[in-house]
């Protein structure tokens, strides 16, 4: 059995297509012309394995910014098709992602993992990634029906973001409720998917709040964390 990495490029679209709605067939996916552009961002590397020419698994990283700007890495999408599982194909993906990041310039990567995902862990601990110990409720939001402009709290980072499942906003920094209605009009005002936030599940306030503001409830989620500098 032959495993090969490399770099995908925009006509890889329809592989990595076809490996999300095999590991994720419930999902609505994005089309293969979004995962295209996706695949072309600057700011983007996404890897993709194959087992004997048969593509097999993929992860996509990128750039983004700390609320105090520090260059971060997010090891965001990663699947490994179930026909080629347990050969560390992903532990492999994650690695080449992390190097990317690393010499992009990022100061650390990080990659959300569900609290059940022993695989997904297993994969992060084996790239030396630790553990961060809080858990984290993710709370997604969609569109307002206003379109009034509502500026964020100082202390709030809004993050615009297209990762290969969605375009939206990410929430972080200072929780209040103009945190999230911002990110809410900007992405309707944009027509993107979704406002994002991973919140400390022991900020309760926050979580109040969002929940008014009926944001739903993906999961409960731990960050997996490397130093890259
Ligand atoms: C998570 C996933 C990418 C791992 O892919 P993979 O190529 O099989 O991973 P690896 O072969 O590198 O092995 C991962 C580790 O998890 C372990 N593992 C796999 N399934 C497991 C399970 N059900 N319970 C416990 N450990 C498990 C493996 O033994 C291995 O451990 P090791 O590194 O100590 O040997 C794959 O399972 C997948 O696509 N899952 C669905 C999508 C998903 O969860 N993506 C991650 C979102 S963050």
């Amino acid at each position: 059995m032959n495993i090969e990495f490399r770099l995908a490029v925009p006509a890889d679209a329809p592989h990595i297509f076809a490996i999300k709605q095999a590991v994720w067939p419930s999902e609505s996916p994005k089309g293969q012309a979004y995962i295209a552009e996706v695949i072309a961002l600057p700011d983007h590397a996404t890897h993709l394995a194959f087992v004997d020419d048969t593509p097999a698994g993929f992860v996509d990283g990128f750039m983004t910014y700390t609320p105090e700007g520090l260059p971060r890495w997010e090891v965001d999408l990663l699947a490994v098709h179930s026909d080629f599982r347990g050969k560390s194909i992903a532990a492999q993906l994650v690695a080449l992602s992390t190097e990317t990041g690393q010499a992009s310039g990022a100061n650390f990567a990080r990659g959300l993992v569900e609290i059940e995902n022993i695989a997904s862990q297993r994969t992060f601990a084996r790239c030396g990634y630790t553990l961060e110990n809080e858990h984290h409720a993710l709370m997604v939001g969609s569109e307002l029906l206003i379109d009034i402009l509502i500026l964020p709290p100082e202390n709030t980072l809004l993050t615009p973001v297209q990762t290969i499942n969605y375009r939206g906003i990410w929430v972080e920094g200072e929780y209040q409720k103009n945190s999230f209605l911002a990110g809410q009009v900007l992405c309707t005002r944009h027509a993107w998917d979704l406002t994002g936030a991973v919140i400390p599940t022991n900020d309760t306030t926050a979580l109040k709040i969002a929940q008014e503001l009926e944001f739903t409830l993906v999961g409960h989620y731990q960050w997996w964390k490397r130093s890259l500098v």
